[in-house]
């Protein structure tokens, strides 16, 4: 039988408020203002999934889906580097997939089903969810159809969560269209693309946003074992810190 495992965030205290960091065997939706550090924990946790129980890892690979480019090996090798591990090592361990088209981004799951049948796994990373989507159905007319297909997708990634017993990485953007965000349910006046389709399927959901100087602030908006709170990071050279 599957045991289920966390992975953690690169910061403690984000850790802590996440009873030990996200979990296997869920979807975890991180969204926020540009800049805010979702890219950046994504490198971070493609770091630490690699490592021992003992620190913070679940001792497996990890899948990569990129839809903007920003998958960056270079930052990898830094990463890797605060957790005395070898870079190249550390990039050899992280399949990277680049997304070009919505389309493309939804067989990619079927590609990736054979990779996680080898039970390595543990964790796939989307990054970002939504903005091929938002690209390929343009206009209200296609609105429908954009949403039904984000639905499937994050259906079939939490399914493959549980079967493979990974952590489901999403990031997400804030709704930048004010009339639509009417239709979506949202806290503090930021809410995350994709409404319902994206919501359903999400397990725990995170708002970032920027605090003072350098620092981050991350909010578990919806989670079904942490309460709502809050907790603060820092993006280094290291990936994300305390
Ligand atoms: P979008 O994808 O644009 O929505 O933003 P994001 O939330 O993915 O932001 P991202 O994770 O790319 O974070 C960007 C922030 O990380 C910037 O403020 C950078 O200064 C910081 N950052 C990126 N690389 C490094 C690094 O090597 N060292 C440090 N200290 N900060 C970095
Ligand atoms: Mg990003």
């Amino acid at each position: 039988r599957k045991r289920c495992i966390r992975i953690s965030t690169g910061s403690k205290q984000l850790d802590v408020a996440l009873n030990g960091g996200f979990q296997t065997m869920s979807v975890n939706e991180v969204y926020g203002e540009f800049r805010c550090g979702k890219t950046q924990m994504a490198h971070t946790m493609a770091v630490i999934c690699q490592l021992p129980r003992e620190m913070g890892g679940a001792e497996g690979k990890v899948a990569w889906i990129d839809t903007e480019g920003t998958f960056r090996p270079e930052r990898i090798a830094e990463i890797a580097e605060r957790f005395g591990v070898d870079g190249q090592q550390a990039q050899d361990n992280i399949m990277v997939a680049r997304a070009y088209n919505s389309e493309i981004q939804c067989e990619m799951l079927e590609t990736l089903a054979q990779n996680f049948a080898t039970n390595q796994y543990r964790l796939l990373i989307i990054d970002s969810l939504i903005s091929l989507f938002k690209t390929d159905y343009v206009g209200r007319g296609e609105l429908q159809e954009r949403q039904s297909t984000i639905s499937l997708f994050m259906r079939r990634a939490a399914q493959m969560a549980d079967e493979f017993n990974l952590v489901v990485f999403i990031t997400n953007q804030v709704m930048s269209d004010p009339g639509a965000s009417a239709l979506f349910a949202g806290v503090d006046g930021r809410k995350p693309a994709g409404g319902h389709a994206v919501a359903h399927a999400s397990t725990t959901r995170l708002l970032l946003r920027k605090g003072r100087g350098e620092e981050r602030v991350a909010k578990i908006i919806d989670s079904p074992d942490c309460p709502e709170r809050e907790a603060t990071y820092i993006i280094t050279t290291g990936g994300i810190n305390d």
